[in-house]
């Protein structure tokens, strides 16, 4: 990417992190930062700091940050260009066509070709649907009910019984084979070449939230198995990323969000005016999912299958959702199967019905526990009961908790002390904490740094500098970038000493210096330091004196550690060591 940097510069200064920030997560004043629950992992209590004055973000919990181009990055999933475009136009500033740098060029191009591939096969299905080669198909869609306005909507195709039709298709638009085959739409095997993986199914196209079509399932018309094939991962499918229907779903007007398990109940309850409905495809609902419903800020309804495996899959969303801090309701479809069936036998009305009839996520939890316990039996009674108790203390929140004591005694006819009697003890337990905070290490978290301790020093000093410029002046002769051992941390301090003595001060930029997202993360790390509020001057001295002290002394170990000194290394390392000596007298004035 080869903006140049005053255009960089300039887009993220017209674009305050708060704000930015504040659009995605709720944001509260904290002295001169602001916090909130951290977007990159699950927590209950706010460690995610936002600092207006240095535009930058950091949480102490998993470590994630950076500027307010890093955010959009992680947070939208973009690459750096697609972030800049975004902020860009926030901002009203015309982005000039980007240069791409080769490898970029290479890589935005295979992921364009691998949509138009997707889309030229969307389109081939959607034609063979509604021609000949697709009656069988139709007949098919037509027989589970769904209208020419729905196949036309869902972009329904069918996939012929052919050997290699659409890989025929394909190349003859002028696809490469190895892009053909990356899309997963063709198999390979050496003695049979290229066939097409779908064939005698009908199509289900899978759309991103821009529309675009990014992967398939395919059902077969018979009771033959795998009922539905659906399309490798590839550049542009990422599973735990996808969910079906909210390409429409997301600008639906009801207020919350149906999830189900299938492509076709999701069509019908769409059919049927449950525009909000979606479903995670072929593979469990996971946390990824839940974060990206999650940002859309409106409660789940679950419509899982009424069997046992739909019963424990609810169960499984429920736990994912809460720990994501979702409401969560779950609708009862027995006695039918799922959604579609529910709909087709009773009708729309009565769905609505159901959906106001929804339980609550957490008694319905309780209540599959109550259900597999023999209740007469005191052990189990008691065990269901402590249970149910782990449960409650887990909840941080003290209004909901108590609120759902008070409910789950009052329901399951337990005297409410002894609820809160289990619920305290489990709590105490736990160090007197409820809802025991989770600490996620991310992937960002490193093994344990032997040097953790003094790059929190150096991580301090940084900080301070750049709170309060004037600390540089008092120890620039003789602290030097040199002194910094980590490369970010050496990086870090050689722009910001030159800015300081330049009289500019713009942390934010210095995180663009970096292109990887863990270097840019260490960045917001460095600035965001909690600094100790120390009020006498006398202990401001003494502190950074310390700091000092230990910092020089860390960087004169590692280079006298050094395997074969030049001359001029032995100099320079008897000069520190002076240095080092001199520093005990010597009387900071800041
Ligand atoms: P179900 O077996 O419940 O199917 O699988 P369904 O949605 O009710 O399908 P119909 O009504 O018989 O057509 C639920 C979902 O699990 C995935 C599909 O996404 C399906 O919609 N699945 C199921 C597969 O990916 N492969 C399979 O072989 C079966
Ligand atoms: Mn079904």
């Amino acid at each position: 990417m080869k903006y140049p940097d005053e255009l960089i510069d300039e887009i993220r200064s017209r674009n305050d992190i708060v704000d930015i920030v504040g659009q995605f997560v709720s944001l509260k004043r904290s002295g001169s930062n602001y916090t909130g629950l951290c977007p990159f992992h699950n927590e209950k209590t706010p460690s995610f700091s936002v600092s207006p004055s240095k535009q930058m973000c950091h949480c102490f919990g998993c470590g994630a940050g950076g500027n307010v181009i890093t955010f959009i990055m992680k947070y939208q999933n973009y690459t750096f260009p697609e972030a800049l475009k975004y902020l860009a136009d926030r901002a009203g500033i015309n982005l000039p066509e980007a240069e791409f740098t080769e490898e970029e060029k290479k890589r935005r191009s295979r992921k364009e070709t691998l949509y138009n591939i997707n889309l030229k096969a969307a389109a081939y299905f959607c034609w063979c649907l509604q021609n000949r080669e697709g009656e069988e198909g139709l007949k098919y869609l037509k027989g589970r009910g769904l209208s020419d306005e729905t196949i036309k909507r869902f972009g329904l195709g069918f996939s012929p019984i052919s050997r290699s039709n659409l890989f025929d298709y394909l190349k003859k638009q002028g696809f490469s084979t190895e892009l053909i085959r990356e899309s997963g739409l063709v198999t390979y095997e050496e003695t049979k070449g290229f066939n097409d993986k779908f064939w005698n199914r009908v199509m289900f196209p899978i759309a991103d939230e821009h529309n675009k079509v990014i992967a398939f399932g395919g059902r077969v018309m018979s009771d033959a198995k795998p009922k539905y094939l659906n399309s490798p991962e590839t550049e542009i499918f990422d599973k735990s990323r996808t969910i079906y229907g909210l390409n429409i779903a997301r600008s639906s007007r009801r207020d919350f969000f149906i999830l189900c398990e299938g492509y076709m109940d999701v069509i019908s309850q769409h059919q049927a005016g449950f525009d909000n409905a979606v479903a995670s495809l072929g593979t469990a609902f996971t946390s990824g999912h839940a974060s990206i419903l999650k940002r859309l800020k409106k409660p789940i309804y679950l419509a899982y299958d009424s069997d046992g495996a739909g019963v424990t899959a609810a169960l499984r969303a429920i736990k994912i959702l809460r720990e994501t801090d979702m409401v969560c309701r779950v609708i009862s479809l027995k006695p039918y199967k799922d959604p579609d069936e529910f709909i087709k036998a009773e009708g729309a009305e009565a769905y609505e019905k159901r959906i106001k009839e929804a339980e609550n996520g957490f008694f319905f939890e309780v209540r599959i526990l109550y259900e597999s316990k023999n209740i007469n039996d005191p052990d189990e009674k008691t065990a269901f009961v402590k249970e149910v108790c782990a449960k409650l203390a887990s909840m941080s929140d003290e209004v909901e908790r108590e609120n759902y004591m008070a409910s789950f005694a009052d329901r399951y006819m337990i005297p409410v002390e002894t609820v809160k009697r289990e619920v305290s003890a489990i709590a105490a337990r736990n160090g007197g904490e409820y809802g025991i905070a989770e600490r996620p290490k991310s992937s960002l978290a490193r093994a344990k740094d032997p040097d953790a301790g003094i790059k929190k020093i150096q991580r301090t000093l940084l900080t301070w500098i750049s709170e309060e410029p004037k600390i540089y002046t008092a120890v620039k002769d003789i602290i030097s970038p040199a002194d910094f051992t980590d490369r970010v941390y050496f990086a870090v301090a050689t722009r910001l000493f030159a800015d300081v003595e330049a009289g500019v001060m713009n942390p934010a930029a210095i995180v663009s210096m970096f292109e990887e997202e863990a270097d840019q993360a260490m960045v917001a790390e460095i600035f965001n330091t909690e600094l100790e509020r120390i009020e006498s001057q006398d202990e401001r001295r003494k502190a950074l004196s310390d700091m000092i002290t230990a910092i020089k002394r860390n960087s004169l170990e590692t280079m006298d550690a050094k395997e074969n000194q030049s001359m001029d290394e032995m100099m320079r390392i008897l000069e520190e060591r002076k240095k080092l000596e001199k520093l005990k007298n010597i009387k900071f004035t800041i």
